[in-house]
């Protein structure tokens, strides 16, 4: 096993695959390693509602905000922490998230809580990787979390506005941040691509652009880089490599309604395999080529 790391799975764009991708990602970081640990900051509370953890997020399970206990109040986080599956638990979102988005706001260090309260009390110790599934939105639980991780792997799908949701995250989110202190790119992660790439559809633009634009090129995982000669196969009518993934798999969606991550829901599924690439960059600290 490599060091302990906790991760950010952020863009500022909701529908991009965050929630998906940091479920699936923690799973496979689970299944290689041994415990693995889940966070949902995002107050819509996908993820912790996609788990079947319904009252953690309705506040009834604790009857407090316990988002607000650890991050404002600084109470031990593992009393909140439920299981998800085998070495795989979850800090779950609270509805009331944007209550301590505002008391972040107010608290000195408002932007450290996240790391000292959480990730610097379970890391390493109850847990070797830590995802954190970051709010659409710009605002203190996203400052948390870029702070916390030091890192950020950016989902995008090839649906209108991936540009800007681009853009947007890195403008407004990495650059804004790296002012302050050091914020990797992970990966930028095309996900949910199910269009061809030999004719002018949005997947090709989003593949064209993800894997030649040099500063965001280098952080494509391999399964979903083409390089230029796979391009020039490409427009000859010649490639015969694998379709760049994550593919759109009804698998995936029904895992997701399911409750459960892809792995327990069809070991079969031919995409775990990217989750488990994206696992292994994780655990190396970058993509490697
Ligand atoms: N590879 C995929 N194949 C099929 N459905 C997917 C895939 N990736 C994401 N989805 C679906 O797309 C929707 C949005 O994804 P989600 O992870 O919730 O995005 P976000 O967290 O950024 O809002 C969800 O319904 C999810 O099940
Ligand atoms: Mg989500």
């Amino acid at each position: 096993m490599s060091e302990p790391r906790a991760v950010s799975v952020g863009v500022l764009k909701g529908g991009f695959g965050k929630t998906t991708t940091a479920i699936n990602l923690a799973r496979e970081l689970a299944y290689r390693n041994e415990r693995a640990l889940l966070v949902d900051l995002d107050d819509n509370g996908h993820m912790t509602l996609i788990l079947g953890h319904d009252e953690a997020y309705r506040g009834e399970q604790w009857g407090i905000n316990h988002a607000e206990d650890v991050l404002i109040d600084g109470a031990d986080p593992q009393q909140y922490v439920v299981s998800v599956t085998d070495g795989l638990d979850l800090f779950p979102a609270h509805v009331n998230l944007e209550d301590v988005q505002s008391g972040l706001k107010e608290a000195t260090m408002g932007t450290t809580r996240l790391k000292q309260e959480l990730v610097d009390e379970l890391l390493g110790d109850a847990y070797d990787y830590i995802v954190i599934d970051c709010p659409a939105n710009r605002g203190k639980l996203n400052d948390n979390a870029m702070y916390a991780t030091g890192n950020i792997i950016i989902p995008l799908r090839p649906e209108n506005g991936y540009e800007t949701g681009l853009s947007n995250t890195v403008q407004r989110l990495v650059m804004e941040a790296r002012e302050y202190f050091d914020l990797d790119i992970l990966s930028v992660l095309p996900t949910d691509l199910s269009g061809r790439i030999d004719q002018a559809t949005r997947d090709r633009a989003l593949l064209r652009e993800m894997t030649t634009r040099e500063a965001v090129a280098k952080h494509v995982p391999n399964f979903a880089y083409l390089s230029e000669a796979d391009w020039d196969a490409i427009d000859a009518g010649e490639y015969d490599g694998p379709l760049p993934g994550i593919r759109h798999r009804a698998a995936i969606d029904n895992a997701n309604d399911e409750g459960v991550p892809l792995r327990d829901y069809d070991p079969e599924c031919d995409q775990l395999t990217c989750y488990d690439e994206l696992a292994q960059i994780v655990e190396n600290g970058e993509v490697s080529r």
